[in-house]
């Protein structure tokens, strides 16, 4: 059991502040049962040991934003399990999948505080099985949908899975774009699940030969339009980005970035509305060759995110491991720093063991960077000494077991060299 682990201020009550997490609480999400956490707005290390609940915490955060969290996972799946039921053989799936969970979260932001709350209600009795939907309240009001949450703040993040980011399929790479652009242009989340929605039901129609011509018509309408507004999205985004990294961030590679996809080329070429007329001829034109393939050949969802190591101009996939970390950590960067200047505050970084693969060069020009930004950056990793640059400008915490506590002072660091 958890007690409140206080240790700053309450959240001050007027505006102006850098965005952060000043409350958090966990309810029977992941291996925690129950945490309080009142954090300041600085930066925040945790450390414990494999296991801990580290990356638990950031997907707990990650919950913040819209989408299905850091680790893409099912609703069901996020719910604590107790060992009896994770072990049990015959345990039934309902008695996993029913269990409730929630993260409920103080913000401060620039518009001043902000109270979220999110996560699974419990069924209710005698409900039809519906698709999942994470719920999400603001200000103690329903939201109309998670897309709210991308008006309030942004959060970013990097974890581990990310590090085959440049060498995976496009899908992806895809995604990595799409959120960068949440924090820009609040609609897209829901311009790219329109597009998604329309486009499935697109494929079911075709492929079950109904050929109800007006409802195709109806939804390659739709396609085309959310379509349009998805690489719209991902073309502003990575203008922004080159336009940012034309300066270093301190020892960290300056990514070149382009967006590949024909409805992003058309938009080079045309105005949004002959673009989104080309697409639903395109899309009426592919239905037979569709109906064979059992997807559309032609959209956004086919985009490709090519980036560069600009300094060696080589594509990122050629670089070294570490390499390709660093300009990973560079589109973070510089998309904190367009923040910073967008939205008045840069998005909260959830950065799980991002330091591990950096040199000490580049850890000490991330920390640097975090704090000249004024982020409120979770860090974790297993080793407290290669936080030492943080030292007196983060707090640090120690986790164990699902349990999070504020690090005592000196004692993990005696074996720093
Ligand atoms: N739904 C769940 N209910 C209960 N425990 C869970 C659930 N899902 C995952 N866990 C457990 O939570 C624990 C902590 O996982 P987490 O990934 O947060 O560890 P970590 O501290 O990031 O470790 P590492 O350093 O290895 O990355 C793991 O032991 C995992 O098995
Ligand atoms: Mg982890």
């Amino acid at each position: 059991m958890n007690e409140p682990v206080d240790m700053a201020p309450a959240v001050p009550g007027s505006g102006g502040a850098p965005l952060a997490v000043r409350r958090l609480v966990l309810t029977e999400f992941r291996n925690y049962r129950r945490l309080r956490l009142t954090p300041e707005a600085r930066p925040i290390v945790l450390t414990g040991p494999n296991g801990a609940g580290k990356t638990n915490l950031l997907e707990a955060l990650s919950y913040l934003a819209p989408g299905r969290g850091l680790r893409r996972a099912r609703l069901a799946q996020v719910a604590r399990r107790t060992p009896r039921v994770a072990s049990a053989e015959n345990a039934s799936p309902a008695s996993v999948s029913e269990t409730p969970w929630a993260v409920s979260a103080t913000l401060a932001s620039p518009q001043g505080p902000v109270e979220i709350g999110t996560g699974r209600e419990p069924p209710h009795t005698g409900d039809a099985p519906t698709v999942e939907k994470r719920l999400v309240r603001i200000d103690g009001m329903p939201a109309k949908n998670q897309g709210e949450l991308a008006r309030l703040l942004s959060v970013t993040w990097l974890t581990p899975e990310m590090d085959r980011l440049f060498l995976d399929a496009g899908a992806t790479r895809r995604r990595f774009l799409d959120r960068l652009v949440y924090g820009f242009v609040a609609e897209h989340a829901a311009s790219v699940s329109a597009y998604e929605r329309a486009m499935r039901e697109r494929t079911r129609l075709l492929r079950d030969g109904a050929g109800d011509t007006a409802w195709l018509n109806a939804l390659e309408a739709n396609m085309a339009e959310a379509g349009v507004a998805v690489a719209a999205g991902r073309r502003q985004m990575v203008a922004r980005l080159n336009q940012a990294s034309q300066n270093n961030i301190g020892p960290f590679p300056r990514p070149a970035v382009t967006i590949e996809g024909a409805v992003e080329q058309w938009l080079e070429e045309m105005p949004a509305l002959a673009a989104e007329e080309r697409f639903r001829e395109r899309l009426h034109e592919s239905r037979r060759r569709d109906a064979e393939a059992g997807g559309a050949e032609l959209g956004p969802h086919r985009s490709n995110l090519a980036v560069r190591h600009a300094g060696h101009d080589l594509p990122a996939a050629s670089c070294s491991t570490g390499e390709q970390k660093a300009l990973l950590i560079a589109i973070v960067l510089a998309t904190a720093r367009l923040l910073a200047l967008d939205r008045g505050a840069p998005p909260i970084l959830l950065l799980d063991e991002v330091v591990a693969h950096l040199d000490e060069t580049h850890r000490t020009a991330l920390f640097d960077e975090i704090c000249a930004l004024q982020a409120q950056a979770w860090l974790t990793g297993t080793d407290r000494a290669l936080f030492a640059g943080l030292e007196g400008r983060a707090q640090f915490m120690d986790v164990n077991a699902g349990d999070v506590t504020p690090a005592t002072i000196g004692a993990p660091l005696e074996g720093r060299t």
